[in-house]
């Protein structure tokens, strides 16, 4: 251990604080590190790891289709992403895919794409309204569009154009509208954040104002897309309908993929407007078709609703016991709890029981485990979890 970690801090440059393990191989909900030991993991690769590890299914079709093509280019037909765009149109409201590597950059899409929309159709309009506590992203687009000054402050001046808004407020977002504007970017769940969900009520007014006024409403649903809130999509759930999405994170369920889907109306790039040499390539696709299958056909949605709902309960009941818990929020397999003690403590603690956490903003515990999770295994956290919180008193 002292041997890679010395190694990792002479040739890494220093842009994550690493927890001192090493993990080598991973089974179901659980991942091993270099010293054997065993860790029932709801973190996830942070929301991206839909089916666990080693799954079946997933593994034999990746494995497949390496030996047949990994990559060529966009310039050629590709079975897989036809396939991939097709299983999520038919699945939503939306026409049209168009396929890259992260969620930042599904965000940098969806932000070309809305400037196009307001240059062309509306006057030129340019400015965009993004969300207070939001994240996007870290490229310099996407980073324009995060609410949070600890991301922002060592890189501005960012996009100019862009306004924050007080999340869950209508008012405050109205205010903000001008003839200018040609954009709004919301996640209906905020992750990063800290686990927010948006007011139903809210979501709907700012739906009406933006086909008032012809604002292009993009939801980020990064993190909690691709079944997270037990709805293939989480505006699903509040049954508010997007011009434009931008998915990634869960899609791949690990491999690196984003996209964004748009209605026939917004889907409004050209040859030469936008691309991305590996987005969307043979390889990931694979993956993304074996992750919807499963969500989609073979009943993962109904499961993750269920278990959602049973690590909600559970989380529910522990607030009740434990006065440093002030809240429980979010929805399906995407919770967090706010603590009123220092959650990196309570985090390391229950690694070293043998449970892996992961901190939404500074305050809050997050919990997005592979949506095949178990109600035993969700038992098994929460009694680690609340032995840990229990001792830290
Ligand atoms: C809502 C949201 N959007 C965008 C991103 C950026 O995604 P990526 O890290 O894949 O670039 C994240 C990452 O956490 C996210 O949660």
């Amino acid at each position: 251990m002292e041997d890679i970690k010395q190694k990792a801090s002479n040739v890494l440059m220093h842009t994550y604080n690493l927890i001192q393990i090493s993990l080598v191989s991973g089974e179901g909900c659980y991942v091993k590190d270099s010293e054997g030991k065993e860790y029932l993991d709801f973190i996830a690769g942070i929301a991206v790891n839909t089916l666990g590890y080693n799954y079946p299914a997933f593994n034999a079709a990746v494995k497949k289709q390496v030996d047949r093509i990994i990559h060529y280019s966009n310039l050629f037909f590709n079975e897989e992403q036809i396939e991939l765009a097709d299983k999520l149109v038919k699945n939503s409201h939306f026409d049209k895919a168009f396929f890259c590597n992260s969620g930042t950059e599904a965000v940098e899409a969806a932000l070309k794409l809305a400037k196009k929309i307001g240059k062309t159709k509306k006057k030129g309009a340019w400015k965009i309204i993004a969300m207070d506590q939001s994240f996007h992203g870290r490229t310099s687009g996407s980073l324009s569009l995060t609410g949070q000054k600890k991301y922002q402050s060592p890189f501005i001046p960012l996009m100019p154009g862009v306004s924050f808004a007080e999340f869950n407020n209508f008012e405050d977002f109205k205010q903000q509208v001008d003839s200018e504007t040609c954009a709004v970017i919301i996640e209906p769940v905020q992750g990063e954040g800290g686990i927010y969900p948006a007011d139903i009520e809210y979501l709907k007014k700012v739906r009406d104002l933006c086909t008032k006024e012809n604002i292009t409403l993009i939801f980020d649903e990064v993190q909690s897309g691709i079944g997270r809130t037990g709805f293939l999509f989480a505006h699903e759930y509040f049954n508010v309908f997007p011009d434009i999405i931008c998915l990634a994170k869960g899609l791949g369920g690990g491999l690196p993929i984003g996209a964004i889907l748009a209605t026939d109306k917004f889907s409004q790039f050209e040859p030469g407007d936008h691309a991305a040499t590996f987005g969307g390539n043979p390889l990931v696709c694979t993956g993304a078709n074996v992750v919807l299958t499963e969500l989609l056909d073979n009943k993962l949605l109904e499961h993750t609703k269920k278990v959602g709902l049973y690590l909600k309960n559970k989380l529910d009941n522990l607030k009740k016991r434990s006065d440093l818990i002030i809240e429980v929020r979010g929805l399906g397999l995407m919770m967090g709890i706010e603590l009123n003690t220092n959650i990196s403590d309570i985090i390391s603690g229950c690694r070293e029981k043998g449970l892996l956490l992961v901190g939404a903003g500074s305050t809050v515990i997050r919990f997005v485990p592979p949506l095949i999770i178990t109600e035993e295994e969700i038992d098994k956290a929460l009694n680690i979890l609340e032995s840990v919180i229990s001792n830290s008193k």
